[in-house]
């Protein structure tokens, strides 16, 4: 991840210069020509550093300095005031605005980038850390139409991945209110999204954020929908992606139960997915707001990135639409096929168990551990574990028999 460097500085040819310069030492630069643009980019895409002219018309560099470090989740961003005057008055000034640098135009590139990498050690170090955060995976569960089965989805996949890899696997659910997840594992809603939401977003930490999951026996943390509707409103697009990093350095696989729409939230959510789920049923409705659902991810280019994985799921007995039309109209693939089962889906309801856990002899169990296997980290997938666990023995087993015969 490239540091981002938001540059400030009227001057055209200098601001060209200085936008090549920064991006040849491997920089990403946003150049702005003016205070204003630098605040309102500021609130808009926080920079991890920011270069600012003194000396620009209608706002000069202090005033714009002193805006940002009043804005209070942008204040910690750190500022290099760069000026052509270097005398002490004006260094004293800058200081007092709440630069933390000062450079002297015409400025050493080499200089400059090395007082960045000063300021900016804590963020490099945390990114070295937060490299780890590549080996995790987020699956988001996604359906526009209510009842296809995003939750059994989720509940199973995430039971299933925890089961398959022996890892603690962490289930969100991003239903803005009395979301079902909690419901279907049979948890008692001790705490819920509320409760980290209630805090602000600088305080939302790992520790708070461990206080609110909800444990079950089979590995799965959940994170659980809020009860009440105002209760909903707490949850934030911001809040979400911060949760989602946090979460992504503590748990391997992430799986969110998304709502049926595109809320600000469940965008954040799918923004940081590594895969997105696409369910839908056999039917005409569905595959309409199915096929509208695709395009939204062809416009974010999800489809480009390789993220959905399509499931065609029958919550009705018979009579729905044949696959190859379902294919040709929603214009994707269907990965996988879940068969109408009502007795096992109400019976592990009623007993707040998943049918992923219900052992090799359940033909749901069969399907869910072999999906939990199919969406699993490639390095996962590749490699014999050292402990194998009694579901990778079986979906290995079973992709051996489908080979040979
Ligand atoms: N393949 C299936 N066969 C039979 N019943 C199913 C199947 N898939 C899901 N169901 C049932 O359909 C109902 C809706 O499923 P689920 O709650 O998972 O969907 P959802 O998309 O999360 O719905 P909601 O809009 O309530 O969030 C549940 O009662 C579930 O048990
Ligand atoms: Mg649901």
């Amino acid at each position: 991840m490239p540091i981002r460097v938001l540059l400030v500085e009227d001057d055209d040819l200098t601001r060209r210069m200085m936008t090549a310069l920064l991006k040849k030492q491997g920089f990403e630069v946003i150049p702005v020509a003016n205070g204003p643009m630098a605040i309102a980019e500021v609130k808009t895409s926080p920079p991890d550093i920011i270069l600012m002219d003194v000396m620009m018309p209608e706002m000069d560099g202090y005033t714009a300095c002193r805006a940002i470090r009043a804005m209070p989740d942008r204040a910690h961003i750190p500022i290099i005031m760069l000026t052509a005057l270097d005398d002490v008055d004006h260094k004293v000034k800058g200081f007092e605005a709440g630069a933390d640098d000062y450079v002297v135009k015409p400025c050493d590139i080499e200089e400059l980038t090395a007082r960045i990498h000063v300021l900016l050690r804590p963020l490099v170090q945390l990114r070295g850390q937060l490299s780890s955060e590549e080996q995790a995976r987020a699956i988001s569960i996604f359906s526009l139409r209510g009842g296809a089965g995003v939750t059994t989805v989720a509940v199973n996949l995430a039971a299933g991945l925890a089961r398959l890899w022996n890892l603690k696997v962490l289930l969100a659910d991003m239903v803005e209110t009395a979301g079902q997840t909690a419901l279907f594992l049979n948890q008692a809603l001790r705490s819920t999204w509320a409760d980290l939401c209630r805090a602000e977003v600088e305080a939302i930490d790992a520790e708070l954020l461990s206080s609110v999951l909800l444990p079950h026996e089979s590995g799965v943390m959940t994170l659980a929908s809020p009860r009440r509707p105002e209760e909903g409103e707490l949850i934030t697009a911001e809040k979400v992606t911060r949760v989602i990093s946090l979460l992504r350095r503590q748990f391997t696989y992430l799986v969110f139960d998304l709502p049926h729409r595109f809320s600000d939230s469940c965008l954040a959510c799918l923004d940081q997915s590594d895969v997105i789920v696409l369910l839908l049923q056999p039917e005409i409705a569905s595959l309409r707001s199915a096929s509208i659902a695709r395009e939204t991810f062809e416009t974010l280019q999800y489809l480009s990135e390789k993220k959905i994985y399509v499931i065609l799921n029958w919550t009705f007995p018979r009579q729905g639409l044949a696959l190859q039309d379902i294919e040709r109209m929603l214009k994707l693939p269907v990965n996988l096929i879940l068969p109408y089962a009502p007795d096992e889906f109400v019976t592990a309801l009623n007993l707040g168990k998943p049918p992923v856990l219900a052992g090799p002899e359940s033909p749901l169990s069969v399907i869910f551990e072999d999906l939990a296997f199919a969406l699993s980290l490639e390095q996962h997938q590749k490699t014999t574990p050292a402990n194998s666990t009694p579901v990778w023995r079986r979906v290995i087993e079973r992709q051996r028999k489908r080979k040979s015969a």
